[in-house]
């Protein structure tokens, strides 16, 4: 592979190296961090996609940006149901935004819509994830936290039968991107910076949700 498809992937690797060993997401995956953990995150997420989303509306008939922002994709509906799940009718006054999920949100709504290069790397970086170790995640945490479907939606693609197919149509679209070489890399450094803002969530949240470090009993 010697497209931009790749060359992005390869430029995140350590990034992504990072944020999938950050101990916070470790524990969610494996348990150990309390169900009011995952409904907080899920929360951070909701203002993540809302301004995703909102800048995908205004690329939808876009030449170049518009192939990206599929409403097969969307996140939002599927996170207000999981929330509702998880914190019940009162849901929408519990989801105050943490300290680094207001850095993250402040910066897509300042580029998001205005800029190809940063929607595509910060749009790469969620669904690309959520469509790969994000289905993983999904599966694991229905069973950890006893929840069927409703609570964990979000890792849920109704619309996207075959994720693998998908993410190669998705690549497909990254190679035939008519940027110049600085879009690329001003695509490029945005990825690398999309993963970092992620990671900044999860070391907010580990603060909150501290690991249990009782040693266990002799
Ligand atoms: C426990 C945490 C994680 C695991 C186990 C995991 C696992 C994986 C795996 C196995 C792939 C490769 C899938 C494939 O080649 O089809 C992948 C790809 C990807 N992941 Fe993760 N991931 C994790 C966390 C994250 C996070 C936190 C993000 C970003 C917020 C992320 C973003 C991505 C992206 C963008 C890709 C696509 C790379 C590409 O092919 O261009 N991942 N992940």
């Amino acid at each position: 592979m010697t497209g931009f498809a790749a060359r992005i992937r390869r430029a995140t690797m350590v990034e992504h190296r990072e944020a999938e060993t950050r101990t916070f997401i470790t524990r969610l995956a494996s348990g150990t961090v309390p169900i009011a953990g995952f409904a907080q995150l899920t929360a951070q997420y909701l203002h993540i996609y809302r301004v995703l989303e909102q800048a995908a509306e205004r690329w939808r008939d876009d030449d170049v940006a518009g192939p990206f922002a599929d409403p097969a994709l969307a996140r939002v509906p599927a996170l207000e149901a999981d929330l509702a799940q998880l914190y019940g009718p009162g849901w929408e006054s519990e989801i105050a935004q943490l300290d680094a999920t207001r850095r993250y949100t402040d910066h897509l709504r300042e580029h998001c819509s205005t800029s190809r290069p940063h929607f595509i790397a910060h749009h790469y970086v969620r669904y690309l994830g959520d469509l790969s170790g994000g289905q993983m995640i999904g599966r694991t945490l229905s069973g950890v936290y006893g929840l069927e479907q409703a609570g964990t939606m979000f890792y849920r693609f109704e619309a996207i039968p075959d994720a693998r197919a998908y993410k190669t149509g998705y690549r497909e679209r990254l190679d035939a991107l008519p940027f110049s070489e600085a879009e690329l890399e001003t695509a490029v450094a945005e990825a690398q910076l999309a993963f970092r803002l992620n990671g900044g969530i999860f070391h907010e949240m580990g603060l909150i949700f501290p690991e249990d470090r009782t040693p266990a009993a002799a």
